[in-house]
Parts: structure tokens; C-alpha cells; sequence
């Protein structure tokens, strides 16, 4: 099969968030100090040593993004720069080598493009979910940062991560585990955040929410953010606002919306501390946003025992998040113009 021209068999629109092993990923080694240029592999098991950091003390960390079929067929990447310069910061904080931008861009275009085939049509609702990801190898026992390193980068064809259809609303339940302290790891995508809240997102399933809403660790007060992804608010008063805390995940969809609500809807911005309690009754409307969470509205919250409503019964939707929606999806997919130059075209 011709890659370049042939797409797959799938049934795009009915595909969920889960791994699909596609053909080829790419992979370099930093030994001895410095990067080899890395390869296009075809196997998807990585070869690791049973003392390698990753596996022991969390000595890794990864990056989320989506390539797109825009309408006019070109493949848009949505602001691959800022994964690239938030993966160095987590690399930095973890005492592991930067990947130089040039090698995370060659990384990112070489597996779309080796992977074409994979990537859902145009007006299909599905994207190619690309996953880089930064480990610590070789042989190790005592805490200490590894000698060698890996860069790797998947693709898998996703579609929503909540649920089938457009904008699905989802409801959230304060977290009374939590995610991470003002000074720590909070606000590097580092898979230790992860692993310690997969039993917050247990808990608020079993409590029939989609997502543990987690608040600020110090107080147990303010909103930092919910378990993948960031929050966002339109207040009564017209303002709409997002939390101010240095233990979330600066979302680069969030930094997007924030610009889009202050350029384009002209809407009173603020990154601020949402004191949940006392503020949630002025709430118009929320939203949990991210790369593979889009922008979903929240349509209530589980806070000490109670439901919160924000949106009447039945609404799916407000009209600001609509338009975020829309706007956001519609210059990631080409359909708006590129009015901030946020697409980054791979050439086929
Ligand atoms: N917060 C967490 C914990 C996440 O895992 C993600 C996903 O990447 C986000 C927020 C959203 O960040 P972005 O918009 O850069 O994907
Ligand atoms: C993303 O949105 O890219 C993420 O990494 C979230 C992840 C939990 C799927």
C-alpha cells in the first residue's frame, strides 16, 4: 500500500482515546553526553534495563499533541513549539538532557509522515494523538539520574477522550487525595503526577463523575485542575478565568482559549485563585480543556458530598464554551483562519 495515498480501514468516527498501533515510531539515544540523530523503528516494545531510572524512580516524562486533517487536506500540528519547550522544562527538572528542538520537530513530522496512512480524513472527528516521551535507561540502583536516555515518539488515531459525540458534558468530583504540592512536580507533565492520581480518578468514577477535580494542596481551597486537564470559567459577572497555581499543567490549549476569549470574544480575562466554595454559585458556565480532553463542558461538580449544578438540566451546552469550541477546533482543523499562527504544517 502506497502510505502516502492509501488511508486506513478504520471506523474514524467511531474511535475512542486508546492506543492503535500504527507502523513506524522514532526513537533516539542520548549516550556518552550527547543525542545520536535517531530513526524511524517499526517495533513498538522498548528494550529497557531492570535498573533503568524510569522504571524505578520515575526518571521520565512526555508530551500530548494532535496532528490534524484540515479541510483543504493539508496536516496541521497545533503550536508544536510549546510542547517542545514545556518537555525541556520537565527534562530539567527531572535532571535529564533537553531534546533539542530540531530533533523533537524531525522526531514529530518524520512519524506523522511515516505514519500518514493513519491519520482520520478530514470531518471525521478523530486525529492523530502523537505521544513524545523522554526515559531514563541503562543500568542504575541507587537514586540518582540516569547515564542514558531515550526519546521516543508514537502515534496512535484517537478519537474524544470523554465520550462519542462533539462537545459531551462531563461532571468532576473534588478529590480529597492530592495531585501536587506548590512546590513540586505539579506543573511538569511528568508521569509521577499521573500515577499519583489514578486512584483520585478511581474514586470520583465510583462516585459516578468522569474526573477527579483536584484543589490547591496547601488549603484545600482554591481550584487547581482536574486530572487531565485544565479548568476554565465564564463567571456571571462576564470574566472568565482561570486558576493561578504553579502546581497545575500550563495547558497549551488553555494559553489558546485564554487568547481567544480576550482577542476574539472580547471577554474580561484573568488567570486568578478560584476559592471553589464561595465562588461556585457565580459559575456560568466551566470547562475542563486539554489536548486530548478538547474543551468539555462541566456540567457539575461533587463538592463535600453535594452536587453542584452549573448548567440548567437538559442544556448541553453554553454559548461561551460553544464558541471557544468552535473557534479553537476551527483553526486547528483549518476552517478558521490561522488568525495567531498557531498551525505548523507538516509537508507530505
Ligand atoms: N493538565 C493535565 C494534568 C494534563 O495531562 C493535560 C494534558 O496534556 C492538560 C492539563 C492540558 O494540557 P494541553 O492543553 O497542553 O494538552
Ligand atoms: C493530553 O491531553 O495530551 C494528555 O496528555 C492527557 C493524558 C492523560 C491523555
Amino acid at each position: 500500500m502506497d502510505a502516502k495515498v492509501n488511508k486506513q480501514q478504520l471506523n474514524w468516527a467511531e474511535l475512542g482515546f486508546q492506543y492503535h498501533r500504527t507502523d513506524y515510531r522514532f526513537c533516539a539515544r542520548h549516550v556518552s553526553g550527547s543525542w545520536n540523530q535517531g530513526e524511524l523503528i517499526e517495533s513498538e516494545i522498548i528494550q529497557a534495563h531492570e535498573g533503568a531510572p524510569a522504571l524505578h524512580y520515575a526518571q521520565q516524562c512526555f508530551e500530548g499533541l494532535k496532528a490534524q486533517t484540515a479541510v483543504d487536506g493539508r496536516v496541521l500540528l497545533f503550536r508544536p513549539d510549546l510542547n517542545s519547550e514545556r518537555m525541556n522544562m520537565a527534562a530539567s527538572r527531572l535532571l535529564m538532557p533537553e531534546v533539542p528542538r530540531a530533533l523533537f520537530m524531525l522526531a514529530v513530522e518524520e512519524t506523522v509522515r511515516a505514519n500518514y496512512s493513519w491519520i482520520p480524513p478530514y470531518g471525521s472527528g478523530a486525529s492523530l494523538y502523537i505521544r513524545p516521551m523522554l526515559i531514563g535507561v541503562g543500568e542504575n540502583l541507587g537514586l540518582r539520574p540516569a547515564q542514558q536516555f531515550e526519546f521516543r515518539v508514537f502515534v496512535s488515531p484517537v478519537g474524544p477522550y470523554y465520550k462519542t459525540d462533539g462537545m459531551a458534558v462531563i461532571s468532576l468530583a473534588v478529590s480529597e487525595l492530592d495531585r501536587a504540592a506548590p512546590n513540586g512536580t505539579g506543573s511538569y507533565k511528568v508521569g509521577a503526577n499521573y500515577a499519583g492520581g489514578l486512584l483520585a480518578t478511581r474514586k470520583a468514577q465510583e462516585k459516578g463523575a468522569d474526573e477527579a477535580l483536584f484543589l490547591d494542596s496547601a488549603e484545600g481551597r482554591y481550584i487547581d485542575e482536574a486530572g487531565s486537564a485544565n479548568i476554565v470559567i465564564a463567571m456571571k459577572d462576564g470574566a472568565f478565568i482561570t486558576p493561578n497555581s504553579n502546581a497545575i499543567l500550563p495547558s497549551i490549549t488553555r494559553k489558546s482559549l485564554m487568547v481567544i476569549a480576550r482577542e476574539q470574544l472580547h471577554l474580561k480575562t484573568e488567570e486568578r485563585d478560584i476559592d471553589l466554595r464561595a465562588e461556585i454559585s457565580e459559575f456560568e458556565e466551566a470547562a475542563a480543556c486539554g489536548t486530548a480532553a478538547v474543551l468539555a463542558p462541566v456540567g457539575r461538580i461533587l463538592v463535600d458530598q453535594q452536587w453542584h449544578s452549573i448548567y440548567e438540566d437538559g442544556q448541553t451546552v453554553g454559548p461561551i464554551m460553544q464558541e471557544l469550541y468552535d473557534r479553537l477546533v476551527g483553526i486547528q482543523i483549518g476552517e478558521l483562519s490561522d488568525a495567531f499562527g498557531w498551525c505548523h504544517e507538516i509537508k507530505i
